[in-house]
């Protein structure tokens, strides 16, 4: 509806001065109508009594002529009546009447019994109201005529709508305004909040937008911004605190990079020597090459643009793969990982995802327990519906108030040993994206100094 103002405030006054002067005009009609109706009952009981007075002052002569008696009273210098036989010869017409005809009214109508009231406009454009009615004198029929000028009712019932045409307007304009200045009041928390949003940028997220009354809609609305405000912040500083934290791991191969190379270039040395500075070269050049390929996966990740492939895996020869493809890192600590796995079980998984998961578990479990030590690698039911791994280990175990933050982005316990054995705290961050993005659950238990205990939990099929 392009007609219409685009301010709400405008179109909702619109709106409600339309309805009300919709109302007021049914209001009116409805309060004329009445008035009509009462001043013309009024009249019509006028006209009854001076029927009644007619009636008994009306005397038949044995002529058959008919005679008022106290004609000389005032009252009935005022009266129009006529009274006509029941051939329709007029008997007697008061002095107001004479000279004025009355237009041709039923005389059907009025022979039937009873009152009978209608109205007229006469030649002189006078309205009129006529009451006739039939009598019985002494066994013969007459028929009385009375008549009254309507003018002071329609006088009064036009004074009437003068007035409603004047206050209608009247009432429907200050309600206007006053329903303008209404709606203004109470949108008016609306262009606050609009004028906060507007200045609310990256720079200043932590503002908020005022909430003036929380119980009612706009509160609400307030509210759930707010909510979104909260959000968008916290998702913000996670994205600036993932990008420093990154910014700061990516520099420290490469300044162990370029500082083995400085060294290297002091002095002339042997063959064996460079040979040495090159490993160590390669060294920190794969660690790199693991942190970005760790940081890809988690953009990947966060975009959702990673595919997931969910195919039937029979779990136990899935550990037993799994395991061998990281043996070899084991063997060097003179570790030895077990395998409990009584049966095959079946599930819906995405089989790179959960190899990443479970490869990312063992290196920690291999990593840090000591050499010489024992890794158990169960694989089993449990509730019926629901088949997990788990990787048990003998090592230090994580203290309790680290328990939900190593599987944060960059959270280390021990961020100088991580970094050591070559960890930069992604390992747990990518196991539990990888595993709850295929409908599971990664959880720990531990306890220092009782090594700790990784399961991940899939629903059977
Ligand atoms: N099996 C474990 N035993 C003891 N500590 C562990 C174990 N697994 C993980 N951690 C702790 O949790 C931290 C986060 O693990 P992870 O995300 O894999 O990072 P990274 O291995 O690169 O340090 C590790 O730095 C370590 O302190
Ligand atoms: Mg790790």
């Amino acid at each position: 509806m392009s007609f219409l103002p685009k301010n709400v405030r405008t179109r909702l006054t619109l709106w409600y001065v339309l309805a009300l002067t919709f109302i007021l005009i049914i209001y009116a009609s409805v309060s004329i109508s009445l008035v009509y109706i009462n001043l013309r009952n009024n009249l019509d009981d006028q006209l009854q009594q001076d029927y009644e007075i007619v009636e008994n002052l009306m005397r038949v002569m044995p002529d058959g002529s008919v005679k008022i008696e106290s004609e000389d009273d005032p009252y009935f210098h005022e009266r129009w009546f006529q009274i006509w036989s029941s051939d329709w010869k007029m008997l007697y017409e008061s002095s107001p009447f004479t000279g004025k005809s009355l237009p041709s009214i039923s005389r059907e109508e009025e022979s039937t019994s009873g009152f009978h009231f209608q109205s007229m406009q006469l030649n002189n454009n006078v309205r009129v109201r006529i009451l006739s009615g039939k009598i019985n004198i002494e066994g013969k029929w007459l028929f009385i005529r009375l008549v009254r000028s309507e003018e002071r009712l329609w006088n009064e019932l036009s004074g009437f709508i003068r007035l409603m045409l004047i206050a209608l307007p009247i009432a429907i304009f200050i309600a206007g305004f006053g329903g303008y200045f209404l709606t203004k009041k109470f949108l008016s928390p609306i262009d606050e909040m609009t004028a906060k949003v507007r200045k609310i940028g990256e720079e200043n997220l932590k503002e908020r937008l005022p909430v003036i009354n929380p119980d009612d809609e706009l509160g609400n609305l307030a509210h759930v911004f707010n909510d979104m405000l909260e959000r968008i912040q916290k998702s913000f500083e996670r994205l600036k605190r993932f990008t420093s934290d990154a910014a700061h791991e990516l520099r420290t191969p490469l300044t162990a990079i370029r500082s083995i190379g400085e060294v290297g270039l002091q002095d002339y040395k042997d063959a064996k020597h460079y040979r040495e500075i090159i490993g160590s070269m390669l060294e920190e050049n794969r660690r790199l090459t693991h942190l970005v390929d760790n940081l890809l996966f988690l953009s990947r990740a966060d975009a959702k643009t990673l595919d997931k492939h969910l195919i039937k895996l029979e779990l136990k020869s899935f550990t037993q793969e799994t395991v061998e493809f990281i043996q070899a890192l084991a063997e060097e600590k003179n570790q030895i990982i077990i395998i409990r796995a009584e049966k095959e079980i079946t599930v819906i998984a995405d089989r790179a995802l959960l190899k990443q998961a479970l490869l990312n578990l063992l290196d920690n479990a291999i990593k840090y327990s000591p050499e010489n030590s024992e890794i158990i690698v169960s694989v089993d039911t449990e509730h019926n519906n629901a088949a997990f791994i788990e990787v048990k280990d003998n090592g230090p175990g994580i203290p309790e108030e680290h328990h939900e933050k190593i599987f944060e982005r960059f959270y280390r316990v021990d961020k100088g040993r991580s970094r050591e054995m070559g960890g930069s705290g992604l390992g747990l961050a990518i196991a539990r994206w990888a595993v709850t993005a295929q409908g599971g659950k990664l959880t720990m238990e531990s306890k220092t100094g009782e090594g700790s205990s990784f399961r991940i939990t899939l629903t059977l099929t």
